[in-house]
Formats: structure tokens, C-alpha cells, sequence
């Protein structure tokens, strides 16, 4: 990634998304990983050819004379974000053209640059022609067909919506810190600076910002006023509504997101907060330092409690479940193409594994809550009727609210619902009179 630095940013783009097609890196990772100076404009290139990727590809291929040899990826990857520039984004064609030609020179590729141009020479000339084409794959192809099968068979009546607001722009939804502020006052330190905030109407620490902003120009951000984080994903916290001083368990939890509102919450429950990636620890550690918050943080594999448990029991656990992530694509436009339809199957086995081996750490009384950010009912409200169907003393709570729709178990919250993420969540409390 060090390479990356030097280049300038359509040759930085091209390999971001080399990385991601070719490797199958993910799109937010490559992009953290680089922080120079033109980040917007690489952020804006690589998730609009990750968002259009169906419609690029097939203008590209109708353009190739023949295809590119596997090595030069990289080019591939130039050429579609040249396209990008012409026909998702009208960038001046001669900047479209002429500085994403100069970037193959950049990439080590001299011989390409000739190539380069003249394919996007040929894309401007016939631009009716192509943007037609373009306009019209990426209505057919802007999601792989697996998913789109998988998505219609789950959702008839709303697939198209789903696949729309995959394909749209996300909102910029911030959660204040109510140890430390209120929503409304929140607001007003907002107006001085023209940046323009609505309430949330399901979570009670959301504000949706009309336009997207860097983090440091939120004011206090530093301080730990106020967090990034999807309205959706802030049900979490108060789903679970910990109670003073209650033992906790938020056992998915790294970058922290929902570790930190819950304590913002209950900041003097003992939470213990796990995660098998020892890598993202680190990124738990950061967030609450800055929410001025603490936890126990440990790494381990919560299908595996016996490596870690220290066999008391908890009075609620989160379960944020490793999932397909289906429900935020339009934040992660690169999940539609870096999943693969056998990767479901593994999910769903890999959150039955871990509801099960958790359930019994939970005490009698205690509630669980499951959520994933997915909008596929077998990780959803089929895994939750299976497990509820096999274990005893594990009973359905209602969810509070009017967000979403009922499902037979838990709540499903479509993307762009009420300008929220994809999620869905379920209560489980365990009773105290049957044994597991
Ligand atoms: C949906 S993300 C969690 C997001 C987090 N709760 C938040 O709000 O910021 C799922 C997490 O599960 C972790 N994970 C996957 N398999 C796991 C396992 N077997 N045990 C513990 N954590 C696991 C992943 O590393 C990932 O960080």
C-alpha cells in the first residue's frame, strides 16, 4: 500500500479496485489503508465503479478489442474508471481521457497509456450509443444473479426497491452521546456551521445530516460527542436496554460500534466485549477511548466460550452476528461482487454454531438479542424459528416500535426504510422454569 502514496489518484484508484476484483480485498479496508491527500477523489472513483461496476464492464467489453491478459488487471481497472468519469460521473472528458491515460504511465505501464486513450477516445465519440448501453446493463446487472434470485424469492414485492436503494447514496447518520449531550442541543451546534440535522423517528440518539461530512468537522467528534453510525444499527442499544451495573456480553464486537452505545447507555455495566479478529480489537480500544468508556476487551471465538468464559453468567448479550452484510450494500457497494452464494450457507451455519454455544451463558431471566445486518431470511428469521424451535427454555420477546415489518420471529428492517440500513433484530429471553 506504501506504493499508493505516491501515485496520484486515478492510478491509486485502479489498484484499489484491482485489489478488490482481483483479490477480493474489501473496498472500506484498501481505502483506510491509504490516506493521502486525494482521498475524496479516490473514495469518489472506486465506490462509483463499485456502485455501476454491471453497466462499466459491459461498455468496456463492448469496447476491447480483445481481452486484457490477466496481469493487467490494473488496466482493466483504469479503463473502468475512466468510463466511470464519462458515464456515471461527467468529469470533463479531457480529464476523464487525458489524466486517466497518463495514469497507466503512472502504474508502470507506458505501453498502455496509447490503449487508454484511444478506448475512451472511442467511448466519447460514440457517447449516445454507450451510455445507452450503460444505462440499460446496469438496470439488469447491477447486482449478480444469484443475488437478485435470492433477493426475489425473499421479497417479491420489494426486491426492486432493494436492488434501487442498494444502488443509491447512503445518508449520514450520526449518534449523540447522551451522557454528554441531547440531541437538540446537539443540533444547534450545528447550525453555526450550516450543516443541517433531522431526528431520527426510531432511535432516540440518531441525527440524519442532509449532506455527508468528515468527521473532524463534527463539532466535538474528538471529544466523544458524537459518533458515525447508521440509524438501523442504534436500535441495537436500546433493544437491549441494559440495566445498573448488569453483566453484558457483546460478543461480535469489534469496530465497537454498538459497544459503545451501550455503555453510553449504562456506562457502569460490565461489559465484556469479544470478537475473534484480534486485528479489530484495536479498533474497539480506539472508539471507546474516545468515548471516554471502558470495557473488558478480550479476543475469542464466541462458538468456542469454553477458551474464554469465565462462568458468570450474563444478564444480556448482544450477538451483532458475522453475516452477508446484504442490508448495506449502498455502504459497501464492493459486498455485492466479493460474495459468492455458497458463502450464505456457511454463514448460517457459522451463527447457529455461536447462538447455540452462547445460550447457555446467558442467565435465567437474561435476554439475548440477536441482530445482523442482512436481509436474507435464512440468517434472519428462519435461523431464529430453528433455533427457538430446538431449545426449550428460549422464548420470543416483542420488539418496542413501529419500525420495520414483523417477521414470524424478530423485525426486518429493509434498506432505505426510513432512510435506514438493512437489519434485523430479535429479542430472546431465556425462562426460568424449563431447563435448557
Ligand atoms: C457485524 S460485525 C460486528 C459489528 C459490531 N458489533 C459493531 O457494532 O461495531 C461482526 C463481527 O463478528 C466478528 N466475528 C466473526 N466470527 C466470529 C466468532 N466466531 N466469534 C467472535 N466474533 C466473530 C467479526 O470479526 C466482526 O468483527
Amino acid at each position: 500500500m506504501s506504493r499508493l502514496r505516491t501515485l496520484k489518484p486515478r492510478a491509486q484508484a485502479a489498484l484499489i479496485v484491482a485489489a478488490v476484483l482481483g483479490r477480493g480485498r474489501s473496498l472500506s479496508a484498501e481505502l483506510d489503508a491509504y490516506q493521502g491527500l486525494e482521498r475524496p477523489l479516490v473514495q469518489n472513483l472506486t465506490f462509483g465503479v463499485m456502485r455501476t461496476l454491471g453497466g462499466l464492464q459491459s461498455v468496456l467489453d463492448g469496447l476491447l478489442q480483445k481481452p486484457l491478459k490477466a496481469k493487467d488487471l490494473d488496466i482493466r481497472c483504469l479503463l473502468l474508471l475512466g468510463l466511470y468519469q464519462l458515464f456515471g460521473m461527467r468529469v470533463p472528458d479531457h480529464a476523464a481521457i487525458g489524466e486517466t491515460a497518463e495514469a497507466a504511465r503512472d502504474l508502470g505501464k507506458t505501453w498502455a497509456v496509447g490503449l487508454v486513450n484511444g478506448l475512451l477516445r472511442n467511448a466519447q465519440r460514440g457517447r449516445e450509443k454507450w451510455q445507452q448501453q450503460f444505462e440499460q446493463a446496469q438496470a439488469s446487472r447491477s447486482h449478480p444473479e444469484w443475488l437478485v434470485r435470492r433477493l426475489q424469492t425473499a421479497w417479491p414485492e420489494s426486491y426492486r426497491d432493494i436492488i434501487a436503494a442498494n444502488d443509491a447514496h447512503p445518508p449520514f447518520w450520526i449518534r449523540i452521546n447522551r451522557r454528554r449531550t441531547s440531541r437538540e442541543a446537539y443540533a444547534q451546534t450545528l447550525e453555526p456551521a450550516d450543516i443541517v440535522a433531522r431526528e431520527g423517528q426510531h432511535a432516540p440518539d440518531a441525527l440524519r445530516l442532509e449532506q455527508p461530512l468528515a468527521v473532524d468537522r463534527l463539532p466535538g467528534f474528538s471529544d466523544g460527542l458524537v459518533s458515525v453510525q447508521d440509524a438501523a444499527a442504534q436500535l441495537a442499544a436500546t433493544l437491549l436496554a441494559p440495566g445498573k451495573s448488569e453483566r453484558i456480553l457483546d460478543a461480535c464486537a469489534a469496530p465497537g460500534g454498538k459497544t459503545g452505545h451501550l455503555l453510553e447507555i449504562c456506562s457502569d455495566c460490565k461489559l465484556l466485549a469479544l470478537d475473534s479478529a484480534a486485528d479489530r480489537l484495536v479498533r474497539i480500544k480506539q472508539n471507546l477511548t474516545r468515548l471516554g468508556l471502558t470495557a473488558q476487551i478480550r479476543q475469542g471465538d464466541a462458538s468456542r466460550p469454553q477458551d474464554w468464559w469465565d462462568r458468570q453468567p450474563f444478564d444480556h448479550i448482544l450477538l451483532d452476528a458475522p453475516c452477508s452484510a446484504t442490508g448495506v450494500i449502498r455502504r459497501h457497494p464492493d459486498i455485492r461482487w466479493l460474495r459468492k452464494n455458497q458463502d450464505i450457507d456457511a454463514l448460517t451455519n457459522t451463527q447457529a454454531a455461536i447462538l447455540r454455544a452462547l445460550w447457555p451463558l446467558l442467565r435465567p431471566g437474561g435476554r439475548l438479542l440477536y441482530a445482523t445486518c442482512s436481509i436474507l431470511p435464512e440468517e434472519n428469521h428462519l435461523q431464529l424459528a430453528k433455533f427457538l424451535d430446538e431449545t426449550g427454555d428460549a422464548i420470543e420477546r416483542p420488539l418496542p416500535g413501529t419500525w420495520g415489518r414483523a417477521m414470524p420471529v424478530g423485525r426486518q428492517i429493509l434498506p432505505g426504510e426510513d432512510d435506514m440500513d438493512g437489519f434485523y433484530y430479535a429479542c430472546l429471553s431465556k425462562s426460568d422454569t424449563h431447563p435448557s
